[in-house]
């Protein structure tokens, strides 16, 4: 009754002659604050200082750190809304930049623009009018979220009445399956081009959807090459150099599916991204044989062989001690390597193990150094398909301020090596872009090289790698990669990855405009449906696996959103319209931007549908953190690739 009458009495006199009840944030629960790093806190900032900006200390406020977002329920009932906000200064002199925002029912009400440390703080004053849910947000600066100490000082709701906001926990997305399931008839999958050595052995499982039995042959298979019709594994030799276009075939009682496979048998391996599994961020150093088996066993069973993936790859810990001879040997959770490579390989699977340059791994096993000739010979006979080199402990052996020469140094050497080996052996640096890799990588042998650091299980990452790798685009070609890291969706060494469903498209979709190595790292043994439906999406893989392997360049960039377009070898175009800010926002993919003209078919590829013909531009509201993936085609409709 009281907020009745004080309504009524704010609708005839104006707000002016009113002073409603003003409600410190700092008074309420922040249990429910999301925050990059700690925890939010009530009168100091997450450092557990008094607040202070700019010299300037608050008595009052709350310390947070981004990237930061407190949900605040109104119900309507918020007059206005104040604070003096920017980074504390317990980080003075620390990289710390960051940005705030102050969003009402997904409207932007208020941006304070770049602050970094030492920035005198800003005072805000928002009215709110009928807002049902104000939401607080602290953004990073786009260098990444380190020193990010940052302070809602004095932040006070006026309210009407009694009534007082309430931090509410982030309203909770819906996982919603995009993808149908694949038809009972035969679709055949996997790369358009193969890039093989002369003379070495050669393996390959054609990825196949559709109802078992399925029968496969092939066409214009080169001599030497023998493709089973029952399980389509293709063996033998490699043939002498030279292009083959092959023809793939599948048939089951449901129809009939045809594919072209183009071997190029020369110097290059991974004329497309490589796919497939990697044991790191799922098991971290409780990694054992069973679980590789396990994992290769289970991309068979999920349909994930199906949709293309085709590597299981050990990453550290597997490595016991060298034997009086030098050689290496798997340690007790790896009592057979060769026996391992050999499971693999009998499932028409490939298979992958890591080492690094120095004398020990990251994780503290045995590395190459000084063994570098034997580890690779021996890798080679045990019959592995892919070497991931990590720098590690080569940071002791290399001079104190390396230059580019010692960067590759280590890189070159294995690269040598693995060419040399009787196998065709990919070839992955890992290093954390130093040197500018990308800009070498492939003269010294590698086929794929990652440009940044460990990605973790941070979201905000995601959207800044995939800008960062598209700003190489240019080192980005057929057999010569920038890797961003493994896809994360799904579990995590016992924790499920904090990636609302928006988001967990998202980083499959970025990764494809990226042509990325698709190397899924999460738990084999907690995959649910919603995780593989994005993994396996064949339309989405497609984009991938485009054999002109280009990176999406990116095209009207704003603070949150952009758009990021990938040419396709058949004349059409992939498009994201991706927005990494903290609320909805519309997003535009203009034809000028794009390079097309005239009516254009779009396809949503998550749902393999198409959204009908649209002519000038495409737009669509992008939820919090998504990527709406569609492919712009001029000349046919509808068809699956
Ligand atoms: C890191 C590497 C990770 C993982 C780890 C193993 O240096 O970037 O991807 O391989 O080592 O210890």
């Amino acid at each position: 009754m009281k907020n009745i009458l004080r309504i009524l009495f704010i609708a005839l006199l104006g707000n002016a002659d009113v002073t409603a009840g003003e409600v410190p944030l700092d008074s309420l629960n922040l249990a429910n604050v999301r925050q990059g790093w700690g925890n939010a806190a009530s009168n100091k900032s997450v450092g557990g200082k008094p607040l202070t900006i700019g010299g300037q200390k608050f008595e009052r406020g709350i310390g947070t750190h981004a990237v930061s977002v407190m949900y605040l329920r109104l119900q309507g009932q918020g007059q206005r809304f104040t604070a003096s906000v920017g980074v504390d200064d317990e980080v003075a002199g620390q990289p710390a930049s960051v940005e705030f925002q102050v969003i009402g029912d997904d409207k932007v009400l208020w941006e304070s623009g770049l602050m970094k440390a030492g920035t005198p703080p800003r005072k805000v004053s928002v009215e709110l009018g009928g807002v049902k849910t104000l939401v607080l947000v602290v953004e990073d600066g786009e260098d990444g979220i380190a020193s990010d100490h940052a302070d809602w000082a004095d932040a006070r709701v006026a309210m009407l009445g009694e009534s007082r906001p309430e931090v509410i926990a982030m309203p909770v997305e819906e996982a919603v399956i995009l993808t149908p399931k694949p038809g009972l008839a035969p679709c055949l999958h996997g790369p358009k081009i193969y890039g093989c050595r002369p003379g070495h052995p050669f393996f390959y499982r054609v990825p196949c959807t559709g109802e078992r039995p399925l029968s496969y042959s092939a066409q214009g298979l080169p001599a030497g090459l023998k493709l089973d019709s029952q399980t389509g594994i293709i063996t033998g030799t490699t043939p002498e150099r030279g292009e083959y276009a092959v023809k793939l075939q599948a048939q089951n009682r449901h129809g009939k599916s045809e594919r072209r496979f183009k071997l190029v048998a020369g110097d290059k391996l991974a004329l497309t991204p490589p796919m497939g599994f990697n044991d790191w961020y799922a098991y971290l150093d409780h990694v054992t044989d069973a679980k590789m088996r396990y994992a290769a066993d289970t991309m068979i069973a999920n349909g994930m062989v199906d949709a293309g993936y085709q590597y299981v790859n050990v990453d550290d810990c597997w490595m016991g001690k060298r034997s009086a001879d030098g050689n290496l040997a798997g340690n007790e959770k790896f009592p057979d390597m060769k026996g391992l490579a050999d499971y693999i390989h009998s499932q028409g699977l490939k298979a992958g193990l890591y080492t690094s340059p120095g004398p020990k791994t990251c994780a503290g096993y045995e590395g190459s150094y000084q063994h570098e000739a034997q580890d690779a010979r021996r890798f080679a006979e045990w019959g592995f398909d892919f070497l991931k080199y990590d720098w590690c402990s080569y940071r002791s052996i290399a001079p104190n301020a390396p230059e580019l020469a010692d960067y590759q140094k280590p890189y070159r050497q294995m690269g040598d090596l693995l060419a040399h080996q009787d196998r065709d052996i990919v070839f992955n640096l890992c290093q954390y872009g130093m040197g500018d890799v990308w800009k070498w990588g492939a003269a010294v042998g590698g086929h794929a090289w990652r440009t940044s650091d460990d990605l973790g299980i941070e979201l905000n990452r995601v959207f800044q790698v995939a800008l960062k790798n598209c700003g190489l685009r240019d080192y980005h070609k057929p057999g010569e990669w920038n890797d961003p890291d493994y896809i994360q969706i799904g579990w995590f060494n016992n924790t499920k990855a904090p990636f609302t469903p928006s988001e967990s498209y998202s980083f499959m979709a970025l990764w494809c405009l990226m042509a990325a190595p698709l190397f899924y790292s999460g738990d084999m043994e907690r995959l649910d449906e919603f995780t593989l439906s994005i993994l396996c999406n064949p339309e989405v893989i497609e984009v991938d696996q485009d054999p002109l392997g280009q990176c999406a360049r990116v095209v009207d960039k704003h603070r949150f959103t952009f758009v990021l377009v990938k040419d396709l070898e058949d004349g059409s175009k992939a498009v994201g319209l991706c927005n990494s800010g903290e609320v909805a926002a519309d997003v535009a993919a203009q034809w000028k931007d794009l390079g097309v003209t005239g009516p254009q078919m779009v396809r949503d590829l998550w749902q393999e549908k198409d959204l009908g013909e649209f002519t000038g531009h495409f737009s669509r509201r992008i939820p919090r953190h998504g990527v709406v993936l569609v492919r712009l085609n001029a000349k046919e409709t509808g068809k699956r690739p």
